[in-house]
């Protein structure tokens, strides 16, 4: 039977405790993590979201009534304890915190009794995640959940505090709004009061947030809720958080400034990560060309060549086809790798085809400056020398190229630089690059909707270099967009927006939208436009992204209390689940979809 708190009052977390407090007489609560009877004495491990307390039941400091009450503790039961702090009467515990104290109990209540858990509360769990996240109420006891929590929590007070000295101020942003699916597919909500009205969830605050500037608010910023119904990775959840920001009468460089010093001053915080500025930029181009990525990882090198000019006038049609259809030829270095067995070769080449390569081009310099080639036979010796001398090719290395069309080029040898660069050790741990990427592309060719999609969103301003492009060639304007990539990831994104109406017409008229589209959709923020509008940048971080970085977790899972599974579902309460006939007719909703067998 749980038996009451009344009359007792917690006075310190379990480490909370120390030396300091030898003598004096404390309330602890907590869950018992291990209870070990030795005969006339128990020691019971304490635990609370602080870490671990030690305690001693002896007859003689808690009677017999309250030993043989402890000897029925079992994991996970939560107590109350009162007791006197002493030094420790065995050895010093270096593991712990409180090592050097324990509590004699003098008197205790059980307050809640607990079943075996499913799996042990402990850090480094070698429990499968799907059963952490059945029971995720229990997952989130294990001590190293808990503690990305509290950073996550820290964290989340302290951008809040710089960016209030920063004069920005904290505005929340409705979550039932209009669909404007443009990017990801949106979640609905069906209305009751308008049947067959639906709102849909937030994808980001971003139409909000535009509007807040032309009412003058300045400086806004929220840690806000975003939904998007797309595919999940280790990086992406349906719902997750953005630290989201907008400031007016700025231009890219205020956008970054502020944020370097905020970015700055919270891994010092949270982490004692000294980040120092001004962070590396880099433009979009030159991120492609080096790495073949737009958030290249710059920890390591193995950087791409373009050798398109090189094999222009070789023999080897893969090479020279490639170059006739517009594409390119390029290659990696991957040092040290020239002696790597065909088969892990062949396990690369097929690494590269899930990137849309049609196959990869090799050469194996042997130790003894022989070179094992698949192509060598098509080239004459000034052409493979040239080759190699682009390549920095030096004996034992492994040079791999591909042949495509940039894009592919690009994705094939970037996912490829990441894969050897995994495989062989080459990233270095406990290291945070950031680098700003520039200058993105405003706009992207959609091969499946056969039209000019915005590359970030379609409020984005493009260079003023370029503006005169947009009704001519609007492939080659780039964009005042720009992101904040760590270690590979994109951390956060953001641009500086249109704010002329003509301007944003025309930029609905690229992306294939018709004037009464445009209003439909967007009506509101082009009527904002007419009244009065700053010049206006902003940028949202993933915040989920940034912990998952900061803690070195390897999923977004494991800095969310309850996240969703791949499938987009909870499977600790199984949503998303049916619901209700009624609900369904108040909606006005009728299911279509047959019962699957
Ligand atoms: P964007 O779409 O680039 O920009 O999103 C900003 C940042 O949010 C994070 N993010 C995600 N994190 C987890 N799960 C997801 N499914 C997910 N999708 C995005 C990323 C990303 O960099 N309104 C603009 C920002 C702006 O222009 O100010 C926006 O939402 O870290
Ligand atoms: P194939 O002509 O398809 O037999 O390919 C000849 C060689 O070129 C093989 O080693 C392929 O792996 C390689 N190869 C094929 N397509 C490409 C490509 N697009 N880029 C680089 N190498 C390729």
């Amino acid at each position: 039977m749980a038996e009451s708190m009344q009359g007792l009052h917690r006075t310190h977390r379990c480490t909370e405790l120390s030396v300091k407090n030898i003598g004096e007489t404390v309330t602890v609560m907590g869950w018992v993590q291990k209870s070990r009877n030795k005969g006339g004495i128990i020691f019971v491990d304490l635990r609370d979201r602080s870490g671990i307390l030690q305690l001693i039941f002896e007859e003689a400091d808690c009677g017999a009534e309250h030993f043989s009450k402890a000897e029925r503790l079992r994991s996970e039961f939560v107590i109350a304890v009162v007791g006197k702090v002493t030094a420790r009467s065995g050895a010093v515990n270096q593991n712990l915190e409180t090592g050097e104290i324990e509590v004699r109990v003098s008197e205790f209540r059980i307050l809640s009794e607990a079943q075996t858990p499913p799996f042990p509360i402990e850090s480094d769990s070698k429990t499968k995640e799907e059963m952490r996240l059945r029971y995720r109420f229990l997952d989130l006891r294990r001590p190293d959940i808990q503690r990305k929590l509290m950073l996550r929590s820290q964290v989340a007070t302290k951008v809040r505090a710089v960016l209030a000295e920063e004069g920005f101020l904290e505005i929340e942003t409705p979550i039932l709004i209009k669909s404007t699916p443009e990017g990801a597919r949106d979640y609905l909500v069906p209305s009751r009061v308008h049947q067959g009205k639906f709102y849909a969830l937030p994808q980001s605050p971003q139409l909000f947030k535009q509007l807040l500037m032309c009412s003058g608010y300045d400086r806004y910023f929220q840690i806000a809720k975003c939904f998007r119904d797309e595919d999940l990775r280790a990086d992406r959840q349906p719902e997750f958080t953005q630290i989201d920001m907008e400031m007016s009468f700025v231009d890219v460089d205020d956008v970054i400034a502020v944020n370097e010093r905020l970015l700055q001053k919270v891994f010092r915080d949270a982490i004692g990560f000294e980040i120092s500025l001004p962070l590396p930029r880099m433009t979009w181009q030159e991120a492609m060309d080096r790495y073949g990525s737009d958030k290249p990882d710059t920890r390591f090198g193995m950087e791409l060549v373009n050798v398109s000019e090189i094999v222009k006038d070789c023999g080897f049609g893969v090479f020279t086809n490639a170059l006739a259809n517009g594409g390119s030829v390029r290659g990696i270095n991957a040092k040290g790798q020239g002696q790597m067995p065909r088969k892990k070769i062949d396990a690369l080449v097929e690494f590269a085809k899930g990137f849309g390569a049609k196959g990869l081009a090799y050469a194996a310099i042997q130790p003894d400056g022989s070179i094992k080639s698949s192509f060598e036979k098509f080239m004459s010796s000034e052409q493979m020398k040239a080759l190699l001398d682009a390549m920095g090719a030096e004996p034992k290395d492994l040079l791999l190229f591909a042949a495509d069309k940039n894009k592919v080029v690009w994705d094939v040898l970037g996912n490829l630089r990441l894969e050897i660069a995994k495989n062989v050790g080459l990233i270095p741990e406990n290291q945070f690059h950031f680098l700003w990427v520039t200058e993105f592309p405003l706009l992207e060719w959609s091969e499946e909707q056969e039209r000019f999609v915005a590359m970030h969103h379609p409020f984005t301003m493009p260079m003023e270099e370029d503006l005169d492009k947009l009704g001519t060639n609007p492939g080659e304007v780039r964009a005042k967009a720009y992101d904040i990539v760590l270690n590979g990831t994109e951390l956060g994104g953001g641009s500086v927006r249109i704010f002329q109406a003509d301007v944003q017409e025309k930029m609905f008229e690229v992306l294939g939208f018709t004037k009464e589209q445009a209003k439909e959709r967007f009506g509101f923020l082009l009527e904002a436009f007419q009244y009065g509008v700053p010049p206006h940048a902003g940028l949202a971080y993933g915040f989920d992204r940034m912990m998952m970085l900061m803690t070195g977790a390897d999923s977004i899972r494991e800095v969310i209390a309850f996240p969703k599974v791949k499938d987009a579902s909870d499977m600790m309460t199984n949503a998303p689940d049916v619901v209700d006939k009624v609900q369904l007719e108040e909606l006005g909703i009728e299911i279509s979809i047959e019962e699957e067998n």
